[in-house]
Formats: C-alpha cells, sequence, structure tokens
C-alpha cells in the first residue's frame, strides 16, 4: 500500500480507533470512498478492549471490505504489545523505541522485524521524537529532529518496513502553526528507500500535507480530531436526545459525524478513489 501511494503521490491516511463506533465509521468512510487506509489502535485501547477481540474486529473488516484495509497497532512501546497483536491477527505493528539510544532503539526493533516478518507481518519503527502529548506518550523539548545518519542506520540494521520520523509534527492540537522541516525530511527521504511516515496529522495544514507528501511521506496518522469529534457530537446528541434514550440512537448520528471528517482527511491525503 504504501509503496503504490510513493509511487503514486500520496499518502495512505491512519486513523485511530477508540471504539467499536469510530471503528465502523472509519471503514464505512474508506468503502465510501474507495480508499486504501490504516485503521489503527493504540496500546491503551488494545488492552482495555483485548488483543483478541481488536484482532477480530480488524480480522472481520478487512475480509468484507472493498477497498484496501489494513489494521495497525499505533505506538506501542514494547515488543510485548506487538507480539499479542500479531498474534491476534494485525498485519502491521509499529514499535516505537526512539526514546532510546540509537542501538537500542535497533535492537528493539530488529527483535519485533524478526518475530513479524516470519509471520508476514509490517513493521513501523521511529526516528526522531514526534512532540506533544497524548495516548502515546509525552514528549516536550527540542531534541526531536530525526538526524539523517540515524534514521539510515535505523532502516538498514533493524530490516523495518517504514519508518515515523521526527521532523516537527506533534500529537494533539498545535499550539500556533506546526514547523516542519521539510528540508530534513527531504534528507530521510533521499539517503533511504523506506516509506516514511508523518505522526500528528491533526490540526496540519492542507498545504504542509502536501508538501509533506512531495517530500517522502507515505503515511499520516490522524488521532485527535478523532477522538474530540467523537466527543462533542457525542455531547452534543446527548443534549438534544437526553440520556434517557438508545445508545444505538445516540452512536448513529455521532458515526456520521466522525465519518465526514475522516472522508475530509482521505481527500486531504489524496487518498480517494486509490483502491
Ligand atoms: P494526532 O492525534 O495529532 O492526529 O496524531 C495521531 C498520531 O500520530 C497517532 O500515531
Amino acid at each position: 500500500m504504501l509503496l503504490k501511494a510513493d509511487a503514486s503521490g500520496y499518502a495512505v491516511p491512519a486513523f485511530n480507533y477508540s471504539d467499536i463506533w469510530d471503528f465502523i465509521a472509519i471503514f464505512e468512510a474508506a468503502e465510501e470512498m474507495r480508499a486504501p487506509i490504516m485503521i489503527a489502535s493504540v496500546p491503551p485501547v488494545v488492552n482495555a478492549i483485548s488483543p483478541e477481540i481488536c484482532g477480530a474486529w480488524g480480522i472481520a473488516a478487512m475480509k468484507k471490505s472493498t477497498a484496501l484495509l489494513c489494521h495497525h497497532l499505533d505506538h506501542s512501546f514494547n515488543v510485548q504489545t506487538c507480539v499479542e497483536a500479531i498474534d491476534n491477527g494485525y498485519p502491521s505493528v509499529m514499535i516505537d523505541a526512539s526514546k532510546f539510544p540509537l542501538d537500542e532503539n535497533i535492537a528493539i526493533v530488529r527483535e519485533v522485524v524478526d518475530y513479524a516478518h516470519a509471520r508476514n507481518v509490517h513493521v513501523e519503527g521511529e526516528i526522531g521524537l514526534i512532540k506533544g502529548r497524548g495516548l502515546e506518550g509525552d514528549f516536550i523539548g527540542n531534541k526531536f529532529l530525526a538526524e539523517v545518519e540515524d534514521a539510515v542506520e535505523l532502516a538498514k540494521q533493524s530490516g523495518l518496513d517504514s519508518m515515523a520520523v521526527g521532523v516537527g509534527t506533534a500529537h494533539g492540537f498545535y499550539e500556533g502553526v506546526p514547523e516542519i522541516n521539510f528540508a530534513r525530511l527531504k534528507e530521510i527521504n533521499d539517503a533511504t528507500d523506506v516509506p516514511l511516515v508523518l505522526h500528528g496529522g491533526t490540526g496540519i495544514p492542507q498545504a504542509d500535507i502536501e508538501k509533506a507528501i512531495k517530500n517522502g511521506i507515505n503515511k499520516i496518522n490522524i488521532g485527535t480530531i478523532i477522538h474530540t469529534t467523537y466527543m462533542n457530537a457525542m455531547r452534543a446528541e446527548l443534549n438534544e436526545q437526553g440520556d434517557n434514550q438508545y445508545t444505538i440512537k445516540i452512536a448513529l448520528p455521532v458515526k456520521d459525524k466522525i465519518k465526514e471528517v475522516v472522508k475530509n482527511w482521505i481527500k486531504v491525503c489524496g487518498a480517494d478513489n486509490k483502491a
């Protein structure tokens, strides 16, 4: 999926879900837009729902999909969570060992790659750091920028399939305008041949998304706007319908609001009608 996006000049959006209603919203949006997408869960969600149940949702959705759908474990900080996800049918996992020195990062990613590749599973690693606070972890500070040589070494020595790069994006809403280091992104893209991933999609202006794609990004992660749309729509429905209501009557209009946001992001990434 990512290589095809790279060759055709768009990015595969990866959307974070927290439960079945945003999961279904993401699934339906991709179907209706004929878009190749990733549908992703972070470890707190996987642990709360269970790897077995999340894995089964993913397997069922990938089977039912007529577009191109890939279930993905987002931002795992430990090998064991990746192993559990793989054992429960995730065809793609991310291991984020970027906070460790390069040699440890390489060793941890390598461990996941060895387990994953024996089972035909895709592995995303990370170099540099993603700023911000969130379920995926916190990082505040200025030493976020990925070094080109480190990116080359991680890609070469760990055998990963895609690589998230710290180039100035942040998880959560941005304070002000995001400052993405496009020059560094291009340098990393020129020096490596693995697909590159941009985390912290929410709040990045469309022009910057397009520029990021031109400079080597093939996958864009979108989470916060899904969560906040979900919560705000839920609050609005509860206010309007009252809380003495069937859950499904609240959930369906909420799902449709999330779906609109997902569709918009599919367009921003240029992924509509690419399945
Ligand atoms: P946002 O929550 O900022 O959209 O980022 C999502 C993300 O990068 C998930 O890995």
